[in-house]
Parts: structure tokens; sequence; C-alpha cells
């Protein structure tokens, strides 16, 4: 039946672990894939993360199914990490399977009930696109990176989404912008909330790095900006990387709307969404995330392995950027030292990154993004001279 069927092209991030999997070149480099790794290349179990399996082993061993929006104590804690006590009764949240999770339920409602265009960063995180269109949506681009100055184009922004119609829906990146590491600054935000309230767009937020940029609160203080004006919003968040928890898929959607109305309109409908997709969420990863965020204790000990990540990025920024001089690259690299989280938008064009990867072992996407994280401090200078040869 499927003989003729066109075979699909492998996924442009994770199919990049498929291929770096099957390289037998030992001196090979994976920076594709957006986890965080530590110096010996290995994703991290956190300590907090670790203790809250003690407890719930001990402790709790339910195995019925969670209701359709997940656990209500979940979707709190949520709401306090993102919104702070901005949102009130105004919020509600569905617990997802990862971001992605959170996006496809978010594509589905607006699909039905809001469908208008989606306008999505040029550049953005390669699956967003497949995601809205995945649900039957146009997806549009704004100008959003200026490869010049190597920072966002806050004016270029404003002025594309001027044309963003009331009907539409409007994707920004909480932090840590996916591929670029450039997040607009506060008074940028403030311009394009303001932009917002004059358009009467709806806004989803991408908020899957919180705490990897400058701070668990400061990473949220652009969508911040957004609520404090009442903008109606998704929020799309996801714990995989903070928590480290990447195959338990723990994420979430938020809605914040106008009332607590509107709040339950909504959730009556995300129910439907999420029933007819996986019909309720994965507990487990959840469970370890509330527990740890309920308990004083693990929640500080977390809080400091966020800071730990976040500190080892930006060292490892600083020792790339000095590698890269050392080996004599011949272009500037300095500008990443600016960027945030765990990517590095490098300038790289798609011909480099394919040499890089094929003379030299070092995976990264084709759009020259590299997972900053995969670099260890045995792997780095050995980056640093194959990226100086490919730009010589
Ligand atoms: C990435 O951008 O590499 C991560 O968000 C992982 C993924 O699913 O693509």
């Amino acid at each position: 039946m499927f003989e003729q069927l066109e075979l699909a092209p492998a996924d442009p991030i994770l199919g990049l672990t498929d291929a770096f999997r099957r390289d037998p070149r030992p001196e090979k480099v994976n920076l594709g894939v957006g986890a965080f790794f530590d110096d010996e290349g290995k994703v991290p179990s956190l300590q907090s993360v670790r203790r809250a399996e003690q407890i719930l082993a001990e402790n709790d061993s339910d195995r019925s199914y969670l209701p359709i929006l997940g656990a209500p104590r979940y979707g709190e804690l949520v709401r306090e990490l993102l919104l702070g006590d901005a949102s009130g009764a105004r919020a509600v949240t569905a617990q997802a399977p990862g971001g992605t999770g959170a996006l496809r339920v978010a594509a589905d409602f607006i699909a039905r009930h809001r469908p208008g265009r989606v306008w999505l960063s040029d550049p953005t995180w390669a699956n967003h696109g497949a995601i809205f269109r995945a649900a039957g949506l146009e997806t549009v681009s704004y100008r959003y990176y200026d490869a010049t100055s190597h920072g966002v184009d806050i004016e270029g922004a404003l002025t594309a989404l001027r044309g963003a119609a009331p009907g539409d829906v409007v994707l920004f990146h909480g932090s840590c912008h996916n591929p670029t590491g450039c997040d607009p600054d506060q008074a940028g935000w403030e311009a394009l909330a303001a932009l917002q309230a004059e358009r009467g767009f709806f806004t989803l937020f991408d908020v899957a790095y919180q705490g990897f940029g400058d701070g668990l609160t400061e990473d949220v203080q652009g969508l911040r900006a957004f609520v404090k004006r009442g903008a109606p919003m998704f929020i799309a968040s996801s714990f995989s990387k903070n928590f480290s928890l990447y195959n338990e898929r723990v994420g979430a959607l938020t809605f914040v709307g106008g009332s607590e109305d509107e709040a339950l309109r909504v959730a009556s409908q995300l129910k439907i969404a999420v029933r007819t997709n996986y019909s309720n969420p994965p507990r487990h990863g959840a469970a370890l995330v509330t527990c740890v965020l309920d308990d004083a204790e693990l929640r500080r000990t977390w809080e400091a392995e966020v800071t730990g990540m976040r500190a080892r990025l930006k060292e490892l920024r600083g020792s790339f950027v000095a590698a890269l001089k050392a080996a004599g690259a011949a272009r500037d690299f300095e500008f990443i030292l600016g960027q945030k989280g765990m990517f590095s938008y490098t300038g790289l064009s798609a011909a480099e990154a394919r040499r890089l990867t094929e003379d030299h072992g070092v995976y990264l996407v084709s759009s020259g993004r590299i997972n900053v994280a995969g670099l260890t401090s045995r792997s780095l200078e050995y980056v640093a001279r194959a990226v100086a040869r490919v730009v010589s």
C-alpha cells in the first residue's frame, strides 16, 4: 500500500543526533540538538530531581489517570514561575507532554477557534512552522534578526508586526531565542507589548529555557510586560531543559485571559484539544517537578542547579571565543559572548556547516546554530580549530 510513498526527510534537528550516532569517528562532536550537557558530555541528572525520585518512590504509587488538564497543583506552580502573582483567576494551565505538546494543543485550539495567520520570527525553531502547519494554520515570518549586527532588529520586528491583523497570532520566544540566542531588551519588549495593545493580535510565548539566560525571574520579564498590559496570551512552557527532564516530556500550556469566565471557557475547549490528542498527560515528570518546587529545600537546590547550568553556558561562550581566536579564525566571533542560553547563531553558512560535519565530524544545524552546551573542555579546541579551517 505504501510502496511508492515518498521518503520523508530527516528531522533538521533530531535527525542530526541519528547521524551523529552512526558516525564512527571518535573525535565527533554533537552541537546539534538543544540539550544541556555537562563537561563529560552527559545530560545531567539533577540532585533535586534524584531526591524527588526517592520521595515519590517511597510515598506515592498512584497509577490512575490524571484529569484532562493535568494535576492542578502542577498548573499552579507553572503559573507561579511564569507569571509571579500577576495572573490570578484569569489564567488556566493544561499540563502537556513537553513544550512541543503544549504548542500543538495551542495550534489545534487556534485552528478551531481563532484561525488567523501565525507570525514566526525569522529565524525561529525549526519545528515551529511545521507544528502550526500540521494543525492547518498559515504561517508567516516577521523580521527579527540582523545578521550584520548579530542582534535583534527591534525596529524591523515592530515594522513587520504592524502588518499583523487582530485575528493573527504572534509567537515570541520568552528568552534565549532559538536559534539566535538574541532577545529583545526590556525596552524592546515594552515596545512589542505596546504594539500588541494597539494592533490587538493574539500572543503566544514559547518559554523553553527559563533560567538559562539571566535568571528564572529575569527570563520572563518580556512576557510579564504583555501580561501587565492585560494582553491575552498562550504560554507554552517546558521543564525539559531547566529540570534536565528531556525524556519525561514535562511541559504546560497556560492561557492568560481577561477574566475568570474567559479562562474557564478556554479551559473547557482545551480539554477537547487534549482529549483528542493524547487524552490526558503523563504523570511522572510533572510529579517530580511538583515535588521539587513544593519543597523549600529542594527548590533551593534546584535553583542553585539552574544557576550552575547558566554559569557553565556563559563560561563556555568565553572559552569558545578565546579558542577561536587562538586557532586563528579569520572571522570575528566576539558577538557569541552577547548571546544567551544554549544556542549560538554562529553566522556559519549551510555550506560551512556541511564541511564541519563532513570533514571534521562536528554536527550542527544547517542554519549555523550550535548548541554551546555540547562543547566540553576536551572538544572545545578541536571544534575551534575545525571552525577556523572552515572559515579561512
Ligand atoms: C532544539 O531546538 O534543539 C530543542 O528544542 C530540541 C528539539 O526538540 O528540537
